[in-house]
C-alpha cells in the first residue's frame, strides 16, 4: 500500500520541470512571487483561498509554531509563513517533493533562517518532540494513510495542550465508487479514504475536542467546475499540475467534478483542541 502512495508521488528533477516551465510563462525562478507558484504548488481542492480561509478560522497568533503535515512541495508552508508570520515545520513522505519544496522556497526568498524547516519523514511516526506545536494543519494527506488512528495519536502527542488540529480532508461519500485516476491516487491502490464520521472518532479517542466542522463538498465540485472551463478555454499554462503528475493529471478535472458532484467523495474541513491532557 505504502510503496503504491510512494509512487504516485514520485517525481523527480520536479525542480527543474517547474523552472522551465516559470521561464516558458515569462517569470524569472530567481525572482518570483507566491501566486506565480499557485498553478503547481497548491494538490489540494480550493487551492490556496481554501487554506488561507481555514487557517483565518483556527485563529493563530504571529510567531506560533505550526507543522504542515504532508507538506507536497511546500504551497501550504510558504503560505503560512508569509501571510500569518508563522514558524513552519513541513514533513512529507516524498523525498523528491521535500527537495523540490526546498529549492522552491530559496526561489521566493526564504532563506535558511529557521522560518521554513522541512523533513522527510511519514505521519504515523512523526520525528518532534512532545508538545512542540501550537498548531498541526494537514490537507489532503489522510487520504492515503491506513493508521489513521495512529496519526491523531501521533498528531495529539506533538501538539501543547490547547494546540489546534486543522484539517482539510477528503473522505468517502455516499454515492457510487470514484472514479480515478485523482491527484491523490492513480487507482484504487493508493486511495485510502474513511467516513466523516470515523475522522471524528479517532479524533475523539486521540483527545481531541471539535470547535468546528464544515462539508466543502458543494464548493469543491465548483472549484473543479471552474478548473475545467479555465481547461477548455485553453487557459492552463505552462506550469500545471501535469509536472507533478503526468498524463494522469490530464484526467483530474473531469473525474473530481464528477465524484464531488455525485458525493463519491466529501471535502471536509475540521479543527480539533487537544483538550485531554494532564
Ligand atoms: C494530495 S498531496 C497534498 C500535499 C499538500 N498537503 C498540499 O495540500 O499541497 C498528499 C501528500 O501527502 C504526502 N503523504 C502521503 N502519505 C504520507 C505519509 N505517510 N507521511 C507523510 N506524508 C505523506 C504525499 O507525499 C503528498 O505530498
Amino acid at each position: 500500500m505504502k510503496d503504491a502512495v510512494k509512487t504516485h508521488y514520485t517525481c523527480p528533477e520536479l525542480g527543474a520541470k517547474i523552472r522551465q516551465g516559470l521561464e516558458k510563462a515569462g517569470k524569472n525562478p530567481e525572482q518570483i512571487r507566491l501566486r506565480d507558484l499557485a498553478p503547481v504548488d497548491q494538490l489540494h481542492t480550493g487551492g490556496a483561498p481554501a487554506t488561507l480561509e481555514l487557517v483565518r478560522q483556527a485563529g493563530l497568533d504571529k510567531g506560533m509554531t505550526i507543522l504542515d503535515a504532508g507538506c507536497g512541495i511546500g504551497g501550504t508552508s510558504r503560505l503560512l509563513a508569509q501571510n500569518f508570520d508563522l514558524v513552519v515545520h513541513g514533513i512529507d513522505l516524498s523525498k523528491d517533493f521535500i527537495e523540490t519544496a526546498s529549492m522552491l522556497n530559496q526561489w521566493c526568498g526564504f532563506a535558511k533562517d529557521g522560518t521554513i524547516n522541512l523533513k522527510q519523514g511519514s505521519l504515523p511516526a512523526l520525528p518532534y518532540r512532545d508538545n512542540f506545536f501550537d498548531a498541526v494543519l494537514c490537507q489532503h494527506v489522510l487520504l492515503n494513510i491506513k493508521d489513521k488512528p495512529k496519526v491523531f495519536a501521533e498528531f495529539s502527542r506533538v501538539l501543547a495542550p490547547r494546540g489546534k488540529l486543522i484539517l482539510h480532508e477528503i473522505v468517502d461519500g455516499p454515492g457510487p465508487e470514484p472514479l480515478f485516476p485523482v491527484p491523490w491516487a492513480g487507482n484504487a491502490a493508493a486511495s485510502m479514504l474513511c467516513s466523516r464520521q470515523d475522522l471524528g472518532e479517532y479524533a475523539k479517542k486521540a483527545g481531541f475536542e471539535l470547535v468546528f466542522s464544515e462539508d466543502k463538498t458543494k464548493s469543491a465540485a465548483l472549484w473543479w467546475e471552474k478548473v475545467n472551463a479555465i481547461k477548455k478555454a485553453g487557459g492552463t499554462g505552462p506550469l500545471n499540475p501535469s509536472l507533478v503528475f503526468g498524463e494522469n493529471a490530464g484526467r483530474f478535472g473531469a473525474n473530481m467534478e464528477k465524484n464531488f458532484k455525485e458525493q463519491a467523495v466529501l471535502c471536509v474541513e475540521n479543527i480539533w483542541v487537544k483538550s485531554n491532557f494532564s
